[in-house]
């Protein structure tokens, strides 16, 4: 079954636009990075089905702790009740931070989970003795952070969110960090962070509640990089000004930039973390909002007007806590190393991959298993919109590799597991379709 149209499924397919004819594939099956259709056709899931898979799909061992799990508690609600699984999936996480918090808050997806730390910061101030209430945030331009309300608020303004911009709460924007293009023109090494001098002046007049960064990447909206620097400086203004500082880690996290997580990559502790996506290995939605003691301590009252009332009725799903648990397992068995592995030979084909295609790309980047670029088209108004990226989406489908592109930056991000053939195929199809973009007479 193949529906050519959005509009002839019963399921709202989302991120799609309705009326604009589109293949919808009919994926009937999965296995490590492949995902097979209804006729047969076997794909490479190139961004690991919007990065949750990263030890590829229904990796064994992954399957069997399900199983297990299933032997003997599905689920109830944690609310009054504590189980096995969310324990020792808690204790694995504060361990992989290595310590830097001191309690797991529980959610179903990213969108969540950063909503969690943006209620927490504004009720910390509140439950702090001697504290006015704060409640503004700082953001930043190319940030996406889920499509809540609240996530959406604190995400840049854009096409995703325009129409909704009536709804904001007070945050105050800053462009957003860009050590590929500083439009200072300065190099990581030689800068003295100029692209915070405005947030320095607003953090330093005003009472922000927190900053909210992904860091190290901003991705879903561009793939952008920057320099570990921003996060010491935003740490120092944090600290400086008594503002929390939130890490948005869905992305980032769970290995993708070769440590756990990009707050160690970085050597900046954040006061929030946020993290979803890999945790399951994309089997069952599964968020945490990682709550220092600090925080925590100004939670712990009789007084119930200081307590958290917070909770969503799948929170701690005991079935996804102990895939949690066995995936965080793997990461530190051999997720890391293979991440590592994984980026050596990202940097190799990124190396012969600029070669071939000249001066026809821009931007070409690797951290971590992120290996983007951006196709040489003018940039449309709304970047996402940009009707180039559905074009070279739609022509790698001739190669049956499955990809996202962000208009016109194109990324691959690997299940870590992914083989040296698949690889090389991604590749062999990117270079095949955009330089017969160039000279399509000769391919
Ligand atoms: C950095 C970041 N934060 C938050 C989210 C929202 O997560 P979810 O889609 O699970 O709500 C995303 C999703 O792509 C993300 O990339």
């Amino acid at each position: 079954m193949r529906n050519e149209n959005p509009v002839n499924t019963y399921t709202w397919v989302p991120l799609t636009i309705q009326d604009e004819s589109e293949t919808l594939l009919n994926i009937v099956s999965a296995e490590k990075e492949f995902v097979t259709d209804s006729d047969g056709n076997v794909w490479i899931d190139a961004i690991s089905s919007w990065w949750t898979m990263i030890f590829g799909h229904r990796h064994p061992r992954l399957l069997l702790a399900l199983q297990n799990q299933l032997q003997s508690l599905d689920h109830v609600m944690l609310a009054g009740n504590i189980h096995e699984p969310a324990e020792n999936l808690s204790k694995a996480i504060l361990d992989l931070t290595e310590s830097n918090f001191a309690k797991v808050f529980y959610s179903d997806n990213g969108s969540n989970a950063i909503e969690i730390s943006l209620k927490l910061a504004i009720q910390y101030y509140q439950n702090l003795p001697n504290s006015k209430p704060r409640s503004e945030f700082l953001v930043f331009s190319n940030s996406y952070h889920g499509d809540s309300i609240g996530a959406m608020n604190v995400s840049g303004q854009n096409y995703f969110n325009r129409i909704f911009s009536e709804l904001r709460f007070p945050t105050k924007e800053f462009p957003a960090p860009n050590c590929m293009n500083c439009p200072w023109g300065k190099k990581p090494d030689h800068c003295s962070t100029e692209c915070l001098s405005d947030l320095e002046l607003a953090i330093k007049q005003k009472d922000f509640a927190g900053i909210v960064i992904e860091p190290l990447v901003f991705g879903a909206n561009g793939m952008l990089f920057y320099d570990k620097k921003v996060l010491v400086k935003l740490r120092e203004l944090a600290t400086y000004t008594g503002t929390l500082l939130i890490f948005d880690e869905v992305f980032t996290g769970m290995g993708k930039l070769g440590e756990p997580f990009a707050f160690q990559k970085a050597g900046v502790v954040p006061d929030l973390l946020v993290f979803a996506k890999g945790l399951t290995g994309g089997i069952l939605p599964l968020a945490c909002t990682l709550v220092p003691k600090f925080i925590y301590e100004t939670f712990r009252s009789k007084d119930p007007y200081k307590a958290f009332f917070h909770a969503h009725t799948m929170t701690g799903n005991a079935l996804a806590c102990s895939l949690g648990y066995e995936a965080i397992t793997m990461l530190n068995e051999f997720g890391l190393t293979q991440v590592k592995e994984l980026e050596k030979k990202l940097k190799q084909y990124a190396e012969s991959f600029q070669k071939k295609m000249g001066n026809s790309i821009e931007n070409v980047r690797v951290m971590g298993g992120i290996f983007a670029f951006e196709w040489k088209e003018p940039v449309a108004n709304d970047e996402y919109l940009n009707p180039i990226g559905k074009q070279i989406r739609n022509s790698l489908r001739k190669f049956l590799i499955l990809l996202r592109p962000l208009g016109r930056t194109i990324y691959i991000t690997p299940p870590y597991t992914i083989s040296d053939a698949s690889l090389e195929k991604i590749f062999f199809a990117l270079e095949t379709t955009l330089l017969g973009f160039l000279e399509p007479e000769k391919y």
